[in-house]
C-alpha cells in the first residue's frame, strides 16, 4: 500500500470527533425511509465543509459524492433512514421526534461514510476513485438500494464494501464472513378456501381449518426435504386468519408468513415451488387455494475476493485482534442488490456497549462510539486496497 498507515490512523483520530458529532446530529433528528431531506443536508453540509461535491438525488433524499481522480471506481454504501420507535435511551443526544429513532445504527453508518470520505480526501494522491453511495429507505420494502442503482448510482464501480454495526461484537472488532451473510426476505399470503359448513359435517363439505393446518405443518417439513440442507431456508407463519365461531366451518381461512434463505438459487426457485407443494397438500382435501408470493430483498452473498482484500487492509492497519468471523442473519439487507450487479461484500462494525446487552431496532439501542474511528481506519485502509486492485 503507497499510504502510510500512520496516516491513515492519524487521520482517522482527527476525522473521529467530527463524524462522532455528526451522528450525534443526525441521530437527534431521526427521519423514516424516502423523508431523509434533512439528513441528506446534513451529509451534504459535511462532505462541502471538507472541499467534497456531491450530487443529491432529485428527491432530495439520498446522495452519491466521489473522492479521488483516476483509476479504479469502487464504491462504499451507507444507509440513511430512522425506524418508527420512540427511543427509551435517554441519551443526551436522543431523538427529539417522538415515535422516530435510529434503532439501527444508520446515524453511525452515515458518519462513518462521510469520516471516511474526509479522511481520503485529507489524504490525498489516492491510487483511484471512491463513489460514496448514501442511500434512503433501507428499512422499507421495495428499498432506497434498488432505487438508486437504477438510477445509476454503481454505474462504472467495480466492487462495493459496507458495513453495518454489530452490539454482539466489541468496539475494535470487524466480522467477516465470505459468501451469504444476511438472508433473503419474501412474504406471503397463502388464502384456503372452500364451501363452508356446519363442524357436524366435515366429510359434506371441505375443513377449510384442517387444511390449512395440513398447509402450516407440511409446508416446512417438505421444503425441508426437497432443499438441500447446507441452503438454509426459514418458512414460518406469522398470522392465521379463519372462521368466526366453534360450529361453523369457514368458507376461508389465511396464512400469512415470510420465507427467508441465504441462497441466492433457492430464493429464486421459492415463488413456483411453494405454489407448487400449496397446491399438492389442499387438492386431496377437495379444497382450493390461492398463493400471493411477494418476492422481496435479495440474500447479501459476500464475494471471496473483495471479503480476503479487506481482511488483509484491516488487519494490516488494526492487527489480527481486530478481525472476528462472524455469522450469518436471517435479517434482510438491501445492500443485496448492488452486490447482484458487482462483487462486493458487507462487513459487521463491532459496537457492543461495555456495560449493558443491547440489540438492533430496540429502543434502548445504543452503540460504542469508540467503534467509529475504528470504522473511519478500517474503511479508509480498504478503500485504499481496493482501488489498488486490478478489477479488468
Ligand atoms: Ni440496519
Amino acid at each position: 500500500m503507497d499510504h502510510d498507515l500512520d496516516d491513515v490512523r492519524s487521520i482517522a483520530k482527527r476525522v473521529a470527533p467530527r463524524a462522532v458529532e455528526l451522528r450525534r446530529a443526525i441521530h437527534r433528528r431521526p427521519e423514516l425511509g424516502r423523508q431523509e431531506f434533512a439528513t441528506t443536508q446534513l451529509v451534504e453540509r459535511s462532505l462541502a465543509n471538507a472541499g467534497i461535491d456531491s450530487l443529491v438525488r432529485s428527491t432530495g433524499a439520498g446522495l452519491i459524492a466521489d473522492v479521488g481522480e483516476a483509476g479504479s471506481l469502487v464504491g462504499f454504501r451507507a444507509d440513511l433512514d430512522a425506524l418508527p420507535i420512540h427511543e427509551q435511551t435517554g441519551l443526551p443526544f436522543a431523538s427529539e421526534l417522538p415515535g422516530l429513532m435510529h434503532a439501527c445504527g444508520h446515524d453511525a453508518h452515515t458518519a462513518i461514510g462521510v469520516g471516511i470520505a474526509i479522511a481520503l480526501q485529507e489524504l490525498g494522491s489516492l491510487p483511484g476513485r471512491v463513489r460514496f453511495v448514501f442511500q434512503p429507505a433501507e428499512e422499507l420494502f421495495p428499498g432506497g438500494a434498488d432505487e438508486m442503482m437504477r438510477e445509476g448510482a454503481i454505474d462504472g464501480v467495480e466492487a462495493m464494501v459496507a458495513l453495518h454495526v454489530d452490539p454482539t461484537l466489541p468496539p475494535g472488532q470487524i466480522g467477516f464472513k465470505t459468501g451469504p451473510i444476511t438472508s433473503s426476505s419474501d412474504r406471503f399470503l397463502i388464502t384456503v378456501d372452500g364451501p363452508g359448513g356446519h363442524t357436524a359435517r366435515p366429510h359434506d363439505t371441505v375443513d377449510t381449518i384442517f387444511v390449512a393446518g395440513q398447509v402450516i405443518t407440511q409446508l416446512p417439513t417438505m421444503l425441508d426435504r426437497l432443499i438441500d440442507a447446507r441452503m438454509p431456508l426459514s418458512l414460518v407463519f406469522g398470522r392465521v386468519q379463519g372462521g368466526m365461531v366453534g360450529n361453523v366451518i369457514p368458507t376461508t381461512v389465511e396464512l400469512n408468513g415470510t420465507c427467508r434463505s441465504l441462497d441466492r438459487d433457492t430464493w429464486e426457485s421459492m415463488p413456483k415451488l411453494i405454489e407448487r407443494l400449496v397446491q399438492d397438500i389442499v387438492a386431496p382435501l377437495g379444497a382450493t387455494a390461492t398463493v400471493l408470493y411477494e418476492v422481496g430483498i435479495p440474500p447479501v452473498v459476500n464475494d471471496q475476493f473483495v471479503v480476503a482484500e479487506v481482511e488483509y487492509a484491516v488487519s494490516s492497519v488494526l492487527g489480527t485482534h481486530a478481525v472476528a468471523l462472524t455469522h450469518a442473519s436471517l435479517g434482510a439487507e438491501d445492500f443485496s442488490y448492488f452486490l447482484q450487479e458487482i462483487p462486493g461484500a458487507l462487513f459487521r462494525l463491532g459496537t457492543q456497549l461495555p456495560d449493558r446487552k443491547t440489540d438492533l431496532h430496540s429502543a434502548w439501542f445504543d452503540i460504542d462510539e469508540a467503534a467509529i474511528e475504528v470504522g473511519i481506519v478500517a474503511g479508509t485502509t480498504a478503500l485504499l486496497r481496493l482501488m489498488a486492485c486490478d478489477w479488468s
